[in-house]
């Protein structure tokens, strides 16, 4: 970054300078994978892989980048992803990217393991949030939230079913976010003494940092690290099918299982009755060797032969990944490092200013591959994909 560069216009400029303001364990459970990270590095490198046709002579003076998401008007196919505890990157963070959301008419997720309780996050906005769940093994509990999620608004479940157990990041070891004894402790201290603008934001004014969703169960939670045992005892990596067949019957409203890779998982979440999937390997932050959801998305497209619709995540950072995804059959596209970053560095306006950023690409690449709505986008606008 230089310091001539004024105004970020690029995922590339919020993440420089979130790594500026926040402090480094933060910045790293964001930015970081499993293992060796390399699926996080496929998810964006193999977006690159993809080559659009250029297309010229004709009219596209209308081009729209409104679509369907699940039935629900969208103005862009992009919806933010689910992301745990993105209430520690700013200030009641989850509320404020909810209203940059809602500001440019597209969903946000709140996750299970938000900082704000997908409550809050209804209240404080007029359109639908959609609400990620994974399941607990106190299935009431999970009951419970479930009937919180609809009765304030919610009509959106996206079921996370990639994490039977959580995958090796190392970096939150390195920097004594998991583990570290008391170094581990002294560290962070010393993290959070080099970022004060964080610190007032966020460390003083952002409080409580409890995890909306489950504070009612954490019995004396007195901070973020008093959720770690729960979280720990109630994660459940029993769950099969069935369990989906059960969350079917539980929930009225559209549900989309987040975190498939294979064609037959996709249409075995169909056959319970979902009405999309998300292929997804969270981020490179579970399995580090799994293919690219990018890489994986036509696969899964052919095998739902139109019976749901199929959503990709992991790896978008602008506008024309969006439409290299939409020409490869996906109905949309979720982010989630991207938003985090921008609500880290200008809160809700930067999130919108962000999503204003995608809008205005995908509008230049439909207009350049020649085609005006988001329905004409298909396999034609694609040049080579040395992926399949
Ligand atoms: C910091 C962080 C926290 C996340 N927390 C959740 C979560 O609570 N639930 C979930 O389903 N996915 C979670 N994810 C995965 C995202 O929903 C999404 O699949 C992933 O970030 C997409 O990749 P991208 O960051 O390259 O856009 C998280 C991702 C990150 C980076």
């Amino acid at each position: 970054m230089s310091i001539f560069d004024v105004v970020p216009i690029s995922v590339d400029d919020y993440e420089r300078r979130a790594r500026w303001r926040l402090p480094r364990f933060l910045y790293d459970y964001a930015a970081g994978g499993a293992n060796n990270e390399e699926t996080l590095s496929a998810n964006r490198n193999d977006f690159a892989q993809i080559t659009l046709r250029q297309r010229v002579m004709r009219d596209v003076s209308e081009v729209s980048t409104a679509t369907t998401l699940l039935g629900q008007q969208a103005a862009m196919p992009v919806a933010l992803a689910p992301v745990g505890m993105a209430g520690m990157y700013a200030r009641r963070g989850e509320v404020q990217a909810a209203k940059a959301a809602e500001t440019v008419g597209i969903p946000f997720t709140g996750s299970t393991m938000g900082v704000c309780s997908i409550d809050e996050i209804n209240a404080a906005t007029t359109s639908p949030n959609w609400f990620q769940l994974y399941m607990l093994r106190d299935r009431e509990f999970v009951q419970e939230m479930l009937q919180r999620a609809w009765n304030s608004g919610t009509r959106t479940l996206v079921f996370t079913v990639d994490l039977a157990v959580p995958g090796a990041r190392l970096r939150d070891f390195r920097n004594g976010m998991i583990g570290g004894g008391w170094l581990g402790k002294a560290s962070q201290l010393a993290q959070l003494a080099t970022s004060p603008g964080w610190a007032w934001d966020v460390g003083i004014n952002g409080k409580p940092h409890f995890l909306g969703n489950l504070s009612g169960r954490v019995a004396d939670a007195k901070d973020l690290n008093s959720y770690r045992d729960f979280v720990e005892s109630q994660f459940d990596p029993t769950v099969t099918w069935d369990d989906i067949r059960w969350l079917r019957d539980q929930w009225q409203g559209k549900l989309l299982i987040k975190g498939v890779l294979e064609a037959d998982d996709a249409r075995a979440a169909i056959d319970c009755g979902a009405e999309g999937v998300v292929v997804s390997n969270h981020g490179g932050r579970q399995l580090d060797a799994v293919a690219s959801g990018i890489r994986k998305l036509p696969e899964v497209v052919k095998a739902l032969d139109g019976n749901g619709e199929a959503y990709i995540d992991g790896g978008v950072r602008n506008g024309i990944d969006v439409v290299r995804a939409v020409a490869l059959g996906a109905q949309g596209v979720l982010m989630g490092r991207p938003w985090l970053y921008a609500l880290a560095v200008h809160g809700e306006a930067g999130v919108r200013n962000l999503l204003g950023v995608f809008q205005r690409e995908i509008a230049i690449a439909l207009a350049l591959t020649g085609v005006n709505s988001m329905g004409e986008l298909n396999e034609d606008a694609i040049d080579r994909q040395p992926l399949a």
